[in-house]
């Protein structure tokens, strides 16, 4: 049985009083039993974050990290420094740090890597474009985008990955993938994963992310490979995101 994860992703957004709001609000909430939350805000609201969060279910994740530990990286985060705030999960490759942030394959298994070296639980982000999928190349991209870091690693490393599917164009766009589409990319990642272990491909937590909400989130998460969400826009209002949280039972 694998344990559903519901994450949101605040990416450039939040504030100091939405972190208070979301520990006030999640502090008495009634959640699903054995239900993983987390909340992946911008670096400057973890130390607010872990306070506020302490006494709730909800765990803490970094957007990106660095894959060194510390030196002349003007900007950069380290894994190492994330975990002095507590921080369990580490997105690696979301679609915006590919596309605006022009990272490789490579560079998003180097941070993979790095999140695996200090203990976090790093969620691997792929999707493909609109213009891919028109052009049938879905699969293609996809799994070209999973294949380049699960085949580099180690099977004990393989077990602690986390892969969320974000259709690019489905990101901010509410313009949400259909359950079956969804269904059907996510059932190809896990069957991908059978290519190394049966084991690994029957534990290995998916989630899907692009304009997930209130309204479709329980029918997505109703689909056999759909473990969790991984949610930006509807994250960042309390109620909309404790909603999601609810329907993932
Ligand atoms: O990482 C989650 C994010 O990319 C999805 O954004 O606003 O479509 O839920 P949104």
């Amino acid at each position: 049985m694998r344990t559903p994860l519901i994450a949101g992703n605040w990416k450039m957004n939040g504030s100091a009083d939405l972190v208070e709001a979301f520990g006030r609000a999640f502090a008495e909430a009634e959640l699903p039993d054995g239900l993983e939350v987390a909340i992946f805000p911008p670096f400057p609201y973890l130390e607010a974050a872990r306070r506020a969060f302490a006494e709730t279910p909800i765990g803490l994740g970094a957007q990106t990290l660095n894959p060194l530990h510390s030196g002349a990286h003007t900007g950069e985060v380290s894994g190492r420094m994330l975990c002095e705030f507590g921080v369990r999960y580490a997105l690696v490759g979301h679609s915006e740090r590919r596309q605006l942030y022009r990272e490789s394959d490579e560079q998003v298994y180097d941070r993979l890597l790095a999140a695996l070296g200090v203990d976090l639980i790093p969620v691997l982000c792929v999707g493909e474009t609109l213009e891919e999928r028109d052009a049938g190349r879905t699969m293609e991209v996809v799994l070209r985008q999973v294949g380049f870091v699960m085949s580099r690693l180690e099977p004990q490393q393989r077990s602690r990955v986390v892969i969320a599917y974000e259709p690019v164009w489905a990101i901010g766009t509410g313009r949400t993938a259909t359950p079956q589409q969804a269904q059907e990319v996510m059932a190809a990642i896990r069957d991908y994963q059978a290519s190394f272990d049966a084991e690994l491909a029957s534990a290995m937590r998916l989630l899907y992310g692009g304009s997930m909400n209130a309204g479709n989130a329980g029918e997505l998460l109703s689909q056999p490979d759909i473990d969790g969400g991984l949610v930006g826009g509807a994250s960042l209002k309390v109620d909309d995101f404790l909603a999601i949280c609810q329907s993932a039972g």
